[in-house]
This record gives C-alpha cells, structure tokens and sequence, in this order.
C-alpha cells in the first residue's frame, strides 16, 4: 500500500499557484443522473480521482458506455440500451456516492437493487431519509442479504416530502427520482443548498428537467416526459481550495488558488481572515498570504452556507499551531475527528469530547508515523505534517487519492516534500 514521506517543516512556506480541479462531489451526482437522459452527455472538468474512476466503471455495468478523456478532462456518457437494475456490493463497497444510482434507475425505471454503499466512515450514516423520501414517491422496498430493493410497481408520483434534517445525497437522489414523474414533487423542508447540488439541479435543468426553488429549502419539480443529452461543466472543488489555503495557513506561506468561485467558501474565508490570513479574493481565485502567527477561533460546521464538516479536518490542524486556545463544535458527523489522534502523535494537544474539540496551540510539532483514516483525515495529517520538524510516514493514503486530484504532484508543486513509496 502507498505512503507519504513528508519531510517538515516546510519553513520558508508553501509558494506558487494551483489550479483548482473540478468538485468531486459535483462530478459524482452529475455522472449518476447521466443515467436519466436520451442520447450523450458530456461532463467538462472532471476531477480523475478514485471516486470519479468507480463511478465509471459502476455506470458502465450498469450499461452505460462511458468515455473518458482524462488529459482534457472530460467524460462522455452515452445510454443506448436498457441498463441493468443491480447495483453489486463491488462497485460500491468503497464509495458513498454508489447510493446516487438509486435516484437515478428509481427516476428512468422505478425500479433497482442496491448494494448498502460504503465511503468514510465518519459515524452512523443511514440513508433512511432517502428510502422515506422514495416511499412517498409511491415505492415500496425491502432489504435482503445486503441489497436494498426498491420498485414503484405504478410508477414514480409526484408528492410532497420533507426532510427531517438536511441531506447533501438525500436531496439529489430524491430531485433525481422526481424529475421524470407524474406530476409534480415538493421538497418541502431541509433542501440542502450546497454548490453541488444546485450544480446537479443546472446540469437536469439543461436535459429540460423542471426544478425551482420555492422557499430557501423548498424545491418544486413538475415531471417530465425526457431529459435530453446535453454538456456541462462541473463547478471547482471548494474542499480541495479550502484544503491547499491551509497548507499555506500552516506553514506561513503565499499561494494562489485559481479556478474557484469565492463565494463556495464564503464562511470559510472569514474565518481565514479572523485568524490572522490575508485574503485577495477576486472573480475565480483566492490568494493567500499568511505572515504572521495565527489566532486561535471558534468555529461551528452545518450545512451550506455553514462551514463545511469537510472544511474542519483541514481547519483543525492548521489550529494545531495557533496562539491559544480553539473550539469545535461538529454538528454533521458523529465521528469527524479521527485525524485528532494523528495529530497529536505530532505532538498537537486536541482534547475530544463527544462532538466539540478543544484545540490548544503548539510552537512546535514533530514528524511521526501516522495512518489515515478518511479522505479529509488524509489532508489534516498531510497539513501536520509539512508543519512538523523532521519526517512523517502518512499510511493508507489511498482514502486521500479518492477525492484529491494528483494530491501529491499539487503538493510538490508548491514546495512540499513529499515523496509517495509502497
Ligand atoms: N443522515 C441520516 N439519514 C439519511 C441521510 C443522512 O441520518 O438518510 C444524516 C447523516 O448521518 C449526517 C447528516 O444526515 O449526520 C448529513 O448527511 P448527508 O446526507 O448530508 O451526507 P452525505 O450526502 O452522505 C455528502 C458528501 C460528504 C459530506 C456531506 C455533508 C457526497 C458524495 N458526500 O455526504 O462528503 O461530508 O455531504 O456535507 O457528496 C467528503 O467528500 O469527504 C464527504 C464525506
């Protein structure tokens, strides 16, 4: 298995400019529903991670004949025939977003079994509100030996649902089922408004799909008869711009960040600010300059516009080396902190308790052997890392290359040592 080598402190600071790649947790959604149009759809900005690479070859079992042209960064999706209606435990063992391909075969078939989907574990993650949203959408479904068969034996129907809280992947499976009813769906309560979602909603709008919002967390979506093939480009990933801003957060660095829209990382922008950042914003990139020790801050993550749970791994360990004392509050996630034991094998004092971290402020960290856990986790020892004096060994990377787009080549390009050995 590969592993990081990471050689800090990277003491005169991370220096230079990055490209933004496209939002994996855009691309993942938009490939889905590719199963819901006539004809071929391209998808511009296609962040090549390992995400992106499973949800490929799970639209190509399914029937799907997916093209990839990774250098231009683009995929073409085109549905010939019938998919198939199984989703198989291998191809979604290891990726949450697998969980989408229900919306997408409900919406076109009324009908699909799906293996119980896999990801980070980062606590209890049901998907109940999905399966109740879908019941109201005149399914039936029932769970055997691991699958989740679902069928709407009349066909799909509009109603009207809402959710008990909000869901990133619950709102685009139940828009995907909706769009292509009888009649019209109202998603009542807790529409999540992330970037990525509205950048789904853009994308089935362009197909010809009819959806509004009606209220700031109600969407309305009238059925219609087809979506047809159309081209879109995915929006940047704002957890991968947050993640590189930290870099040079940590290290008292200068880099620029190009190809993201500022106002995805608005709360988290201010928060940069508040510890002490110097921030250009402008149109599609942010520049960071940061020149003197950070202040510590609180901070509390929700939905969007809220700072995001996947923003705080990154966040945390660049607190790890603020003057004083921070606090957490986690409110998405029963189990984000698992880069805290990490970091604190560096030396970082983190202190949990249930789902609020106090985070005290160290002069110095030390290299030292760690194992991630999760995508973001990945990032947040990679961050304690370049901050540490001597090396670190990073294991179980891999979890880090299924969201960030040649995360060790961006990290060498801004003067990181990192070297990646099996
Ligand atoms: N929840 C339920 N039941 C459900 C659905 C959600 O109890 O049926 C709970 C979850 O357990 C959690 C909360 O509701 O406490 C919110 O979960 P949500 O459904 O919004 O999360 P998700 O859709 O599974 C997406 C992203 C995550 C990101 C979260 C929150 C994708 C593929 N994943 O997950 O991204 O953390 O929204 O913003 O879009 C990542 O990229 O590292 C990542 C984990």
């Amino acid at each position: 298995m590969e592993k990081f080598l990471i050689k800090g402190p990277t003491s005169k600071g991370v220096r230079g400019s990055l490209e933004c790649s496209g939002a994996k947790n855009s691309a993942l959604p938009l490939m889905a529903s590719s199963i819901l149009f006539d004809g071929s759809v391209i998808l511009k900005n296609i962040p090549f991670v390992n995400d992106v690479k499973t949800m490929s070859a799970l639209l190509t079992a399914l029937g799907s004949k997916v093209e990839t042209f990774e250098k231009k960064k683009i995929i073409k999706i085109t549905n010939k025939s019938k998919h198939k209606l199984i989703v198989e435990y291998k191809l979604i063992s290891t990726m949450r977003a697998g969980v989408l391909a229900m919306g997408a075969l409900l919406g076109k078939y009324n009908k699909c079994s799906t293996a119980m989907s896999g990801g980070c574990s980062l606590g209890d993650r049901g998907i109940n509100f999905h399966l109740d949203g879908f019941k109201k959408l005149n399914c039936k479904y029932n769970l055997r030996n691991g699958y989740i068969n679902i069928i709407a034996k009349n066909g799909i129907k509009g109603n009207i649902f809402k959710f008990p809280k909000v869901s990133v992947t619950g709102t685009s499976n139940l828009i995907m089922a909706s769009v292509l009813a009888n009649g019209t769906t109202v998603i009542l309560k807790n529409v999540a408004r992330e970037p990525e979602v509205i950048d789904l909603i853009k994308f089935l709008k362009s197909g010809g799909a009819q959806i509004n919002f009606i209220g700031k967390r109600t969407i309305k979506i009238n059925g219609v008869k087809k979506l047809k093939g159309c081209t879109h480009e995915v929006i940047g990933d704002r957890i991968e711009a947050f993640s590189y801003l930290c870099t040079a957060a940590i290290t008292k660095g200068k880099i620029k960040i190009d190809k993201i829209n500022p106002k995805y990382l608005h709360t988290e922008l201010q928060v940069l600010k508040k510890i002490g950042c110097n921030l250009k914003i402008k149109n599609s990139s942010i520049e960071i300059d940061v020149k003197k020790k950070l202040k510590p801050t609180k901070i509390i993550t929700g939905p969007f516009p809220k700072f995001a749970t996947d923003n705080m791994p990154p966040l945390m360990a660049v607190l790890t080396k603020a003057d004083g004392k921070s606090e957490i509050h986690e409110t998405i996630f029963s189990n984000r902190f698992q880069a805290a034991s990490e970091l604190k094998r560096m030396g970082a004092s983190i202190n949990i308790k249930r789902n609020k971290a106090t985070i005290i402020g160290q002069d110095k960290l030390y290299g030292a052997e760690c194992i991630s856990s999760d995508l973001r986790t990945t990032f947040s020892i990679i961050l304690g890392a370049i901050a540490a004096s001597g090396i670190s060994k990073v294991a179980r990377v891999y979890h880090g290359f299924r969201g960030y787009y040649n995360l060790d080549k961006k990290l060498k390009k801004i003067g990181i040592d990192i070297k990646k050995v099996s």
